[in-house]
């Protein structure tokens, strides 16, 4: 891979091999480096989750940090992103995560012919999350061993989530079958292609993987925040501890995170057995070593 940008451009066969990679790295893999590589990580959006399994990611593999943090960077006056990464380039960074409000902030930096540093899309507005999604892929494949056929609800605040488009349309491909749930004026038309809404009561018991989503009080503007209280939006809209008793056995809570307890989940749930929550944390490490070595191996700087 040159870049990392959208999980959907990627062939199965592709998404294949960095699964396996990731497990791979689970079970002990090591890689060596050829040269001296340089990664720097800029998060124009808060992130504990994304930020820090890059970093392990990197630090595991051997690469070395570049600390840019674009609120005290020279972003502040004014540069634009394009600089921002020229000026990476141009001092020896390989390597550029980048998690930024504008979705597709990567397709004027791909398309420039002056940018090699390779990117990685930590997040894009409300377009895609493509390490959660490997990392929920890997999650889910754990657990069933397969995708086809596996009913999927996206659950939650679909409107501003990237986590919910980039994960219904891989999921599609592969053959499982997905359902969206949460406040239906929050269901963008463009979803209906990869599933249909459905109440929360009646999709529950249906399930095999129940993937909640924050409720984005940061994007969500004046008047829609006063539209529910939190207790009102758990009890209409959240998996209550009571709805959880309708789960199928077999079925699996995932949650990109941060949570909002009570809100979206209820607070038990969280770290109930059915939960995999802290599971696709682990994961995201495996699953950005394996980004990051297709990116390394692109560039010819490991080890045979
Ligand atoms: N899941 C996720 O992207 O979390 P962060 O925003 O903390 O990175």
């Amino acid at each position: 891979l040159a870049n990392f940008l959208n999980i959907n451009e990627l062939s199965n066969d592709k998404l294949i091999e960095l699964l396996n990679t990731a497990y791979a790295f689970r079970d002990g893999k090591q890689v060596h480096l050829k040269r001296p590589v340089f990664a720097a990580n800029l998060f124009f959006e808060n992130s504990t989750r994304t930020h820090s399994s890059f970093q392990m990611a990197q630090k595991r593999l051997g690469i070395q940090l570049i600390d840019v943090n674009p609120s005290t960077s020279s972003v502040t006056k004014g540069e634009s992103l394009s600089d921002t990464v020229k000026t990476l380039q141009a001092i020896g960074v390989d390597i550029a995560v980048i998690r930024h409000s504008q979705r597709g902030w990567y397709e004027p930096l791909v398309a420039d012919d002056n940018i090699s540093t390779a990117l990685v899309n930590g997040g894009d507005g409300n377009g895609q999350h493509p390490s959660q999604s490997l990392l929920d892929l890997m999650t889910i494949h754990d657990e069933f061993n397969h995708f086809e056929g596996l009913k999927v609800g996206i659950i939650g605040d679909l409107a501003h989530s990237r986590v919910a488009r980039s994960n219904a349309e891989i999921l599609k491909r592969l053959g499982a079958e997905v359902f969206f749930s949460g406040p239906k004026d929050w269901y963008p038309a463009d979803f209906a292609e990869f599933g249909e809404h459905v109440a929360i009561d009646e999709l529950l018991p249906q399930l095999d993987v129940v993937m909640l989503l924050r409720v984005q009080l940061e994007r969500l503007d004046h008047q829609a925040v006063e539209t529910f209280t939190a207790t009102e939006y758990h009890t209409q809209y959240g998996l209550t501890d009571e709805l959880a008793k309708t789960l199928k056995p077999t079925a699996i809570l995932m949650h990109p995170a941060p949570v909002n307890r009570g809100i979206e989940i209820s607070s038990d749930l969280v770290e109930a057995p059915q939960s995999r929550i802290f599971k696709q944390m682990q994961n995201g490490v495996y699953a950005r070593m394996a980004i990051l070595e297709q990116i390394l191996n692109a560039r010819n700087l490991l080890e045979d």
